[in-house]
């Protein structure tokens, strides 16, 4: 297995710095006591497409505000600093995946699939009262996020998992770990720690497919996990190769959820979905 060091010069490098310079700001005004509101509003208004496309998911049924928001210093009061920072990644990361082989993803596919699962893990937190809701939802939205990355920095050895995982119905991760000698969530890993997000959202990202294997953030993780399994039972599933459904139901326990909740929350990824994904694209 390749040290974190080399994963960073040879597959995750190139995202880490074509992420938007907005975000890296955002991430050390934040660090910085004394920065207001405004400051943090006028950073991120130096990015007129990512305020449009902040301000639509605030506005959405998403949030499900009583007063339209019409400024990002406003959304900033509503949603919270540190939590607006997750939602300028979410907003800005769809755009940084460009020139992946066809074959081995439909991107539209790929993060309908990203999304329903960052609705579902937000929608589980929230009805425990969590907070963090959006930290919440990036972690959903980015669980997959190392597929990507394999998928353009190893094409050939991609190729041969999704065809393994096809012809052998097996998850695509285990087949990952033999052909590769790692799979998808480490590479996730790796990419969410180079961009500074928080060890509470890199380790449901880490372990979405064993949620046992977390430490410290086993109920987060198991959330994600869970969400992952949703996402496919609504029919959302990743890629077109591949065999996506795997058993983890063990993260049901874990969440602690009963049939009745199963179902309403399948409807409201039903309801939402399409709406949200319009955000993105
Ligand atoms: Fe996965
Ligand atoms: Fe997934």
């Amino acid at each position: 297995m390749p040290t974190s060091a080399k994963m960073q010069t040879d597959l995750i490098g190139d995202w880490v710095s074509s992420l938007p310079e907005v975000y890296f700001r955002l991430k050390a005004a934040l660090d910085n006591s004394e920065t207001s509101f405004d400051d943090l509003g006028k950073i991120i208004s130096s990015d007129s497409a990512l305020v449009a496309r902040l301000l639509k998911i605030v506005n959405s049924s998403f949030y499900n505000l009583a007063q339209p928001v019409e400024n990002i210093t406003t959304a900033l009061s509503f949603v919270g600093t540190e939590q607006l920072s997750y939602l300028v990644l979410a907003a800005s990361v769809t755009d940084q995946f460009q020139g992946i082989p066809k074959d081995l993803v439909d991107m539209k596919k790929f993060w309908k699939h990203s999304l329903a699962c960052g609705f579902a893990a937000k929608y589980l937190s929230s009805r425990r009262g969590g907070d963090g809701l959006e930290s919440m939802f990036l972690a959903g939205m980015l669980h997959d996020i190392g597929k990507l990355v394999l998928f353009k920095k190893l094409p050939d050895a991609s190729r041969k998992v999704l065809e393994i995982s096809r012809d052998q119905k097996r998850p695509v991760y285990q087949v990952e770990q033999e052909v590769i000698g790692y799979d998808h969530s480490l590479v996730g890993q790796e990419l969410l720690r180079a961009w500074k997000l928080p060890e509470s959202l890199v380790d449901p990202v880490a372990h979405h497919h064993d949620p046992f294997d977390s430490e410290d953030y086993q109920f987060k993780t198991a959330t994600v996990s869970l969400a992952n399994i949703l996402a496919n039972t609504c029919g959302y599933t990743c890629g077109n190769r591949s065999f996506d459904l795997d058993p983890q139901m063990d993260s049901v326990g874990i969440v602690d959820l009963n049939e009745d909740e199963l179902e309403r929350i399948s409807e409201e990824i039903n309801t939402h979905l399409d709406e949200l994904v319009s955000f993105f694209f």
